[in-house]
């Protein structure tokens, strides 16, 4: 409902700000000057030691120097605690003493009627969890139990248990003083033209009550105790009190908890939100069987700027990802986007807890990419962009698919983005036209542009390549020798490729490594470079081979060789083609020196805030922050690079 602007003015002026707010936060004595209505306090918005939080009961609104919230009553409550305007509204003149504005008498019929159906489905909520508790629930209790449910999670999610009647709740609520009618408004009970006599929607399922953003119960979601019955999950139909498409599963529960945490997950099914919910992430919420709305994904946005959406690591999961991307450009904003998160080998998040443990679901959830990068693997995931006319295609398909964010701004700078991402893209092609320029080609193949290292080989146009988010999950880089991956790709690319010494002979001198056995074999292919050179042979492969097995650096290469087989780099390996292994090549450099240089620029800036917290060196900070953040996504597919291009996804 709308409210009245003089409404919201008597809730002002009733009530001082400092008294909504202090109900939060503690007010700081020595700044705080109570007579002159002027208020500090540490922010409750973001972490600080000293008070940089201003509010001003004559003006009616708050600021904080720190980190630049601003608002008045009602905003501090959306914002804080993350409640709709009308819940705001109404908290704040119950605070104030004031009556909510009355209704119209059919205003007031339709509250009415909608009250007794919330009490009907509170009713029936009851029963289906007195009937788990029943002797009938046995069977249900012992699947909850083998499904690792603990007795807490039960009740915290009020689960219950439909018994196998076509007229136990039917009767329960009719004996209670429900009307038919309201018992078929719920949507309890299956009836309509050509049916006698309704009878009871749910039976034999476990019962999930879906609450509505105050807790109230709305709908259910019943799951099935055994595999052979048609439908897994059956939700309740649309009702007055149930939009489907309007409503996500924990939304207000997850609501409580979203400020602290910082972060909301959207995953795909009950299960999983229960799972998290168990596993220490309270902050999940799930869409109800389809996939994400534009309504929903708005009420994400109310809860945080930016949301990690969780796939499920099979086929349809990564394709309701994809799906994700065209639901939320229109919605786009400053300060909203959303991160993906996929799950490796066909879990879910209930299957990834189980197995693996909550740390490994957190790890996900850490690795999520960012939305650009998503929408990147999507075009180029099952392509291959060998000819003009192809890289003109997927240039026009991005064009396409950026051209419906709605927000201007974004939208430029998404278009910046592909722009850059495509040049380095096809800068590789380019690099590989001028390394045969100068002949450097060793062999006659005709392989094409592969639209770069990342794609995949074999696989054909439409398969569905892993996901870097995926390959950049703890599962995978476990095991991982402490040479980085990429320090390993550049050495033994070298190693293998000798002419890529001769075509990239100043980065690879001076490339800078972290790992001592990698370094001891760049300095000895150094060195034997400029033997051979003095003595004004090529250096070979094969003549490397020889010397190789010989040397101190056998073992470093033989170690190396296998990280690239099992990440399944197949660029860098002797019988790949010159031009795969310079293309590569370029890109796995320029990569390695992009991190690396933030990584300095980053150890810089929190140098100069530790001895001058001044505003500049704080933006500074930030904004080298979020560059990496963003180079993340990139750095991942570098790390996983040629992962995609041989690993078919396993277990679709
Ligand atoms: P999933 O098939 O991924 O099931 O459906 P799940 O969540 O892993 O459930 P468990 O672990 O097998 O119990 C994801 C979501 O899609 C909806 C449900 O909301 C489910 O949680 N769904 C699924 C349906 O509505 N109907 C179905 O038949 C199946
Ligand atoms: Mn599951």
């Amino acid at each position: 409902m709308r409210f009245p602007d003089s409404f919201l003015d008597d809730i002002r002026d009733r009530l001082p700000i400092s008294e909504v707010i202090g109900k939060r936060v503690t007010f700081d004595k020595k700044k705080t000057n109570a007579a002159r209505g002027d208020y500090w306090a540490c922010c409750p918005f973001h972490g600080e030691k000293t008070p940089s939080f201003h509010c001003e009961d004559r003006k009616g609104r708050y600021y904080c120097f720190g980190c630049g919230v601003s608002g008045d009553h009602f905003r501090f409550l959306t914002e804080l605690d993350g409640l709709n305007f009308p819940e705001a509204v109404e908290r704040l003149a119950d605070q104030a003493g004031l009556p909510m504005p009355v209704m119209d008498e059919r205003q007031r019929e339709r509250e009415e009627k909608r009250a007794t159906l919330f009490d009907a489905m509170e009713m029936a909520t009851a029963f289906f969890e007195q009937m788990l508790q029943s002797a009938e629930g046995a069977p249900a209790r012992a699947y909850l139990r083998e499904r690792g449910l603990s007795a807490e999670t039960q009740k915290t999610f009020r689960i219950g248990f439909a018994p196998d009647s076509r007229n136990a709740l039917k009767e329960h609520l009719s004996a209670k003083g429900i009307k038919g009618e309201q018992i078929e408004a719920c949507g309890l009970v299956v009836h309509g033209e050509g049916i006698a006599v309704s009878y009871d929607r749910f039976r034999n399922r476990i019962m999930f009550p879906i609450p509505d953003a105050r807790e109230r119960v709305i709908a259910f979601g019943g799951r099935a105790l055994s595999s052979d019955v048609p439908a897994k999950y059956l939700n309740s139909p649309e009702t007055e009190l149930f939009h489907k498409s309007n409503v996500l599963y924990n939304f207000a529960r997850a609501r409580r908890v979203v400020h602290e945490r910082g972060q909301v997950i959207a995953c795909e099914g009950y299960m999983d939100v229960l799972a998290l919910n168990a596993a220490g992430f309270p902050n999940a919420v799930a869409p109800l069987g389809t996939a994400l709305t534009e309504r929903q994904m708005l009420l994400l946005w109310r809860l945080h700027g930016e949301p990690v959406l969780c796939f499920d690591g099979d086929e349809a999961g990564l394709k309701a990802a994809y799906r994700a991307i065209d639901t939320l450009l229109p919605g786009l904003e400053p300060g909203r986007s959303a991160r993906f998160a996929l799950l490796p080998d066909g879990l879910d998040p209930d299957d990834l807890i189980r197995q693996e443990g909550s740390e490994a679901m957190g790890e996900v959830l850490g690795n999520a990419v960012p939305l650009a990068e998503m929408i990147w693997n999507r075009e180029t995931a099952s392509s291959l962009f060998d000819t003009p006319e192809r890289k003109a295609m997927l240039e026009k398909r991005i064009r396409q698919v950026i051209g419906t964010i709605g927000d201007a701004g974004v939208r430029r700078h998404y278009e910046q983005d592909m722009t850059d991402r495509l040049a380095v893209y096809f800068g590789a092609s380019q690099e590989r036209q001028a390394g045969r320029a100068r002949g450097a080609r060793r062999d006659g193949s005709k392989a094409g542009f592969r639209g770069g290292v990342f794609q995949q080989r074999e696989g054909g146009r439409g398969s569905v390549s892993a996901s870097p988010a995926l390959l950049s999950t703890g599962i995978f880089k476990k095991g991982r020798s402490h040479v980085p991956l990429r320090e390993a790709a550049l050495v033994m690319g070298a190693c293998n490729h000798p002419a890529l010494i001769e075509a990239f002979f100043e980065e690879f001198v001076s490339l800078p490594l972290t790992a001592q056995s990698a370094e001891g074999l760049r300095q000895w292919l150094v060195d034997l470079h400029a033997e051979c050179a003095g003595t004004g042979k090529a250096m070979t492969y094969e003549a490397i081979g020889g010397r190789l097995e010989t040397s101190a650096h056998a073992e470093t290469a033989r170690q190396m060789e296998m990280q690239l087989t099992q990440n399944r780099i197949w660029q860098f390996r002797p019988d790949a083609a010159f031009e795969d292994a310079l293309d590569g090549w370029r890109q796995a450099y320029s990569l390695h020196m992009r991190a690396r240089s933030l990584r300095n620029e980053l150890k810089a800036a929190e140098v100069a805030f530790s001895t001058d917290d001044s505003e500049e060196n704080q933006e500074r900070l930030n904004s080298i922050r979020a560059e990496i953040e963003r180079e993340e996504g990139t750095e991942a597919l570098i790390d996983g690079f040629g992962a995609p291009s041989g690993r078919p996804m396993r277990a679709l």
